[in-house]
């Protein structure tokens, strides 16, 4: 089942989210129908709170392997790069966002094991910005407030649900 997205100025976008503590046939569910919202969108990662969900899951697939991280922790960041970023709560809108370039990531999969990954460039970017939405935090708050103001009628229109342009034209580096 595909489920709609949840746009910029939606609330639940804002809610920090709960540690998962089952792995239950519900989550197992949910994570399907989280890849099928991600790839019928062409998103590369979605995160809990963009369907609603208010628990630490998040799905990622930048192209070569789709990643299940059950309460995600990044451990240890290093480098910096800046990156034009999407997201799909934010249809239209690309900004450059200064990320580390390198994270190690510690999770659990639907297994219930244990990994620690290490990754960089747009698999770090991905989940850093993944990672984000489950505390509640959105990639237009990690740009300059001057920046913020400029596209200030942009963020309302995806607020009151307009599309800034037609998204067949976009070519998204993450979500
Ligand atoms: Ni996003």
């Amino acid at each position: 089942m595909k489920y709609r997205v949840l746009h910029y100025g939606e609330p639940e976008l804002r809610i920090p989210c709960e540690p998962i503590t089952e792995i239950t046939e519900e989550i197992k569910q949910l994570v399907e129908d989280m890849f099928e919202t991600m790839y019928e969108a062409k998103g590369v990662g979605l995160a809990g709170p963009q369907v609603g969900k208010n628990i630490r899951l998040v799905v990622i697939d930048i192209g070569d392997d789709p990643i299940v991280m059950i309460n995600p922790e990044i451990i240890k960041k290093s480098g910096k790069e800046t990156c034009l970023e999407g997201c799909l709560s934010f249809p239209g809108l690309s900004e450059k966002v200064e990320r580390a370039l390198k994270v190690t990531a510690e999770y659990t999969d639907l297994d219930g094991d244990t990994y620690e990954i290490e990754a960089e460039g747009l698999l770090a970017r991905a989940i850093q910005h993944e990672l984000d939405h489950l505390d509640g935090i959105v990639f237009v708050d990690r740009i300059s407030k001057a920046r913020k103001i400029q596209i200030k009628n942009e963020l309302e229109a995806i607020k009151n649900g307009e599309t800034l342009y037609d998204e067949e034209d976009e070519d998204e580096d993450i979500e």
